[in-house]
């Protein structure tokens, strides 16, 4: 099947099959084609250029994008997309002014979710979480990875991955899933952290890795969570079955968390929301891609990742929506986008580049995904009649999609 879509007002995001992330001052550049044609075959980007020299073919499908813009899909590397039920009722008492560690601490947060979860079936989670995943393709996001940590059983863990699995099974997103087992200390072990480390390595991750349902390993590294020492053994534990890490660190403290990270070739080191001198130092040069969650700063109101700081650096940066019950109950890639340019500063050009480019490589899919590539995945939005890709962030909260297409295909 071939679909072409023509006058294109302005195609961003075209970059070269071996630009895999962009950092520092190269994210302020958005490569772009203005009166542009686009080419899908089958599922994949053929070609593209300039409308004068569009091919004179008979696709199976035109589309005439006159004055609209079209861009690569969100990849939304950091979400918690499974869960069960909501937590309305903490979203209130914050309001009232308790905190989200006051919540914590006394049963609420994470282990009120993993309650939730262990006793809902897994038919149940799957029907709820499949409507999530329904509404942020509408919303633009063409691939998304996926986190357990909401059973905190060795039944749960397993629940939850064969639920993203079958996600993955029955739509066309890219999905990638990850292990965060050590999301939080159940209760029974909150007097005994080396008990559950021991149930994390020793039983979850063999029956994980027997059945492949994980691809990364996460952990919460913060004080009252997983200490730095902790989440290096769960990061060895995973290297161990081929699973590299995506780790929390600095939502609330800066534990030195992050040169731990580092130092085991994490992929990606996600929140940020405080970060040091540091810090910064120990991400200079490395694999390791920072990922900031602004969506997560807003619902739970703490900082906001110090962008400038770290692009001044010359680090890269990522976007990415930690759709969850507690922190961030919302999958929008585009109110991320806006917020990222509206309370971190970063350019509209910084921020597309970091919630796609940079996106697929904090997910692994950097080779197939997150640019206008040949080759790459046909995944695209297409925006209504805007003037230009600045209305994107600016028009904040504003439904600017015409179309998404997600493997070459509309997403209805
Ligand atoms: O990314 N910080 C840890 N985990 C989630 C929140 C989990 C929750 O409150 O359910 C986050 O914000
Ligand atoms: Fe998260």
């Amino acid at each position: 099947m071939t679909t072409l879509i023509t006058n294109i007002q302005e195609l961003l995001q075209i970059r070269d099959s071996t630009v895999s992330k962009v950092s520092g001052a190269e994210m302020a550049i958005l490569p772009s084609i203005k009166n542009a044609y686009l080419l899908i075959e089958n599922n994949l980007i053929s070609d593209f250029g300039l409308m004068e020299n569009c091919p004179k073919i008979n696709a199976d499908n035109t589309i005439d994008a006159t004055g609209k813009v079209v861009l690569p899909t969100w990849c939304d590397s950091h979400t918690h997309i499974v869960y069960a039920g909501n937590r309305v009722q903490e979203f209130v008492d914050r309001i009232n002014g308790l905190s989200y560690e006051e919540i914590a601490n006394r049963g609420g947060g994470i282990l009120n979710s993993a309650k939730k979860l262990n006793e809902t079936s897994d038919e149940e989670i799957y029907e709820q979480s499949k409507l999530r995943l329904e509404e942020v393709m509408k919303q633009g996001t063409g691939a998304v990875e996926i986190k357990s940590g909401y059973g905190l059983t060795v039944d749960g863990e397993l629940k939850m991955l064969r639920v993203i699995r079958k996600l993955a099974q029955n739509y066309p997103i890219k999905i990638k899933a990850t292990f965060l087992g050590a999301h939080a200390f159940p209760i029974e072990f909150k007097e005994n952290h080396s008990a559950y480390i021991d149930l994390i390595v020793n039983e979850m991750l063999p029956k994980i890795a027997q059945e492949n349902l994980a691809d990364y390993i996460d952990a919460f590294c913060e004080t009252g969570y997983f200490s730095v020492d902790e989440t290096e053994c769960i990061m060895e534990a995973g290297k161990k079955y081929g699973l590299q890490a995506k780790i929390h660190v600095n939502q609330f403290n800066a534990i030195d968390g992050i040169a731990a990270c580092v130092k085991h070739d994490a992929l990606s080191v996600d929140h940020l929301e405080i970060v040091t001198d540091d810090d910064i130092e120990a991400l200079k040069n490395s694999n390791t891609m920072p990922v900031a969650l602004p969506s997560c700063s807003y619902f739970i109101s703490i900082p906001y990742t110090p962008a400038r700081k770290m692009l001044n650096a010359g680090l890269p940066l990522a976007l990415a929506t930690d759709f969850n019950p507690g922190t961030t109950p919302s999958g929008n890639m585009n109110f991320v986008v806006a917020t990222a340019c509206i309370k971190m500063k970063m350019t509209p050009e910084e921020a597309i580049n970091a919630a796609t480019i940079n996106g697929a490589y904090a997910m692994g899919i950097e080779k197939t995904h997150g640019s206008i590539t040949v080759g790459k995945k046909a995944n695209l939005i297409i925006t209504k009649q805007i003037t230009s890709y600045y209305q994107l962030p600016y028009c904040f909260g504003t439904d600017l999609i015409d179309n998404v297409i997600i493997e070459g295909r509309i997403v209805e």
